[in-house]
């Protein structure tokens, strides 16, 4: 480096804090280079180099990272100048360290609030950690340290993995025929471009000669799409796995076969149209002549039972049926189900087809009825019963079942002052798609809870007590504390403001991957965490810490 720069750079320090002419700024420069020795330990050396990453530094959306940024050889950078600055942006930079403390400006206030130096700049790191990481933050961040004699700068390129929808299947004809069938894969929002495969039911890899689709919408999220002939199966599977790495993947499987929803008339050949509706005439025909047979047999049977009673009148009047009439009943109860029967299992082997083809679009136009969320007595409609696992509960919590439907759950032996984490019971059931709504009750008139939290927990979520609930770590939930009120644990946590809180309802959607909270009382929407993103959600709830008083699931 030239010694012209070396002047200019104090020149421009000084020269921010007051007008000061360049015979000044000559004094200065002796003044600090008698002063720079005894006030830090390890003095500056006359030049240094920054150590950067070699290959970009990568991350997940809404986590924390540091870009990591030391100098050599190590020195005390406390009494230096640190700009972080996106390589676009010098003048209103990430993060700015002056005059021993961060500067207020001029700083690019999309960060406010979400950078730091937690590195030790006593150390000579000066690693910028960067919180709630979005995919706006991808991209080549500049890391530069001055000193008064020298200054050097380097680049940290940092990349913002983002995972995307579930792949969306769906079989069509093949153009041209040939027997084939014509399965493609369809999968949204990813970042980077993910890999995409596609596997038998073996597990083996097909190799596919047709290319790989990918686009990218303005906020540089990928989607992308691949098709595959295949001979057509109602047995083998096809997966199509879409992956950045192997935890951020996601798979989606078909029946290469061509269903026919009934709805679905479109898209059906004419001869398939024709067939369909003969077979329903037919069925119909055969329904009626069965209810008649039915009906004629049942008006005979209340004949001679009419007429048997008479005959055991006594043994009627002691409330026991008749054998026969017994028997008969029975039979023509058999007869009437049959049809049914019947129809009820085609549909599920139609169905069964259905759901192994995870989503097809057809599926998903079906189940695309918004739900206004704001609309408390729309979500109510989805209410159900939510039955608890005893066995995953926590150690320390007491499940009492009502009538097998409310279930009413308190910490054991709140005497014992001992501080539980994770203090929850998750339920039985999970759920991967559709709907759902539950309530619980936290609050009587009487009582007064300390503390409690409800929502959804991923499957597989850490069972260890010391994984903070956050959403990275697979928990959705409202809390309350008697300290600190209402939150949602968001990272870091929102409060929510609401006077009082007896009834929560919770609704999942599992397709748009929501998650609301409700006060039954008034009817209004609290909060909803509209990027629930995960395959299968249990419900959790937990009756607080050291805390005498019941929650319920009403
Ligand atoms: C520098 O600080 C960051 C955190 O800010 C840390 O992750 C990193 O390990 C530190 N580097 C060294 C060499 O200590
Ligand atoms: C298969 O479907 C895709 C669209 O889903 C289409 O682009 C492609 O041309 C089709 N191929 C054949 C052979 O039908
Ligand atoms: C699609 O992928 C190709 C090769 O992997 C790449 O060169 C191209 O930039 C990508 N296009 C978009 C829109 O991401
Ligand atoms: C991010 O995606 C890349 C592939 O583009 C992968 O190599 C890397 O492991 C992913 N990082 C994380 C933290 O999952």
């Amino acid at each position: 480096m030239i010694p012209k720069v070396r002047i200019h750079l104090i020149c421009t320090t000084v020269g921010h804090r007051g007008t000061m002419h360049l015979g000044l700024c000559l004094r200065v420069l002796i003044l600090v280079a008698l002063t720079v020795p005894i006030r830090a330990a390890q003095p500056a050396p006359e030049t240094f180099t920054l150590t950067v990453p070699d290959g970009p530094t990568t991350t997940l959306s809404g986590s924390s990272v540091s870009l990591l940024c030391q100098v050599s050889p190590l020195f005390n950078v406390e009494p230096m100048e640190v700009c972080w600055y996106r390589s676009s942006n010098f003048h209103s930079p990430a993060l700015l360290y002056k005059d021993h403390k961060i500067q207020e400006a001029p700083v690019d206030l999309r960060y406010k609030g979400r950078v730091s130096l937690t590195g030790g700049l006593e150390r000579g790191n000066v690693s910028l950690t960067l919180e709630r990481v979005t995919l706006e933050d991808k991209g080549e961040y500049v890391c530069q340290v001055t000193s008064e004699q020298w200054y050097e700068k380097a680049s940290v390129f940092l990349t913002v993995n983002v995972t995307g929808s579930e792949p969306v299947l769906s079989v069509a004809e093949a153009r041209g025929g040939g027997g084939q069938v014509n399965v493609t894969c369809l999968s949204e929002g990813w970042s980077p471009q993910p890999k995409l495969t596609w596997r038998n039911k073996d597990g083996t890899e097909i190799r596919n000669e047709q290319e790989v689709l990918n686009t990218s919408d303005p906020q540089g999220l990928v989607s992308v799409s691949s098709w595959l002939l295949y001979a057509p199966s109602y047995s083998d599977w096809l997966a199509c796995t879409v992956s950045l790495s192997e935890e951020m993947k996601r798979e989606g499987r078909i029946l290469p076969h061509i269903y026919t929803a009934p709805t679905a008339v479109h898209g059906v050949s004419k001869e398939a149209y024709i067939v369909t509706l003969v077979l329903l005439i037919l069925s119909l025909v055969i329904i009626c002549a069965l209810c008649s047979v039915i009906l004629w047999k049942r008006r005979g049977s209340m004949w001679c039972s009419s007429r048997k009673s008479r005959n055991r009148s006594d043994q009627t009047e002691r409330g026991q049926r008749p054998a026969e009439t017994k028997n008969l009943i029975e039979g023509a109860e058999n007869t009437v189900q049959t049809p049914t029967d019947q129809r009820a299992a085609g549909k599920e082997l139609n169905l069964e087809g259905a759901e192994n083809t995870v989503k097809t679009p057809a599926e998903h136009i079906a189940s695309g009825k918004e739900v206004n969320l704001k609309d408390w007595h729309q979500v109510k409609g989805f209410k159900e019963n939510i039955i608890l696992n005893d066995k995953t509960a926590h150690p320390a919590i007491r499940l009492n079942k009502e009538k097998q439907r409310a279930h009413y759950i308190k910490e054991k032996d709140t005497e014992k002052p001992s501080v539980r984490k994770h203090l929850h019971v998750f339920s039985k059931e999970s759920f991967s798609s559709g709907q759902h709504y539950w309530e619980v009750k936290v609050k009587d008139q009487s009582t007064e809870k300390l503390s409690w939290y409800v929502g959804v927990a991923r499957e597989n979520v850490e069972r260890r007590s010391n994984v903070p609930l956050t959403p990275r770590n697979g928990f959705w939930i409202l809390s309350f504390d008697k300290e600190k009120g209402f939150h949602v644990n968001t990272d870091p946590q929102s409060p929510i403001t609401v006077e009082e809180l007896t009834i929560v309802g919770v609704f999942l959607d599992c397709d748009r991957h929501t998650l609301s909270f409700y006060n039954v009382d008034t009817e209004s929407l609290l909060y909803t965490f509209t990027d629930v993103k995960t395959s299968n959600y249990f419900p959790v709830l937990s009756p607080g810490q050291l805390d005498k008083y019941t929650i319920r699931i009403n």
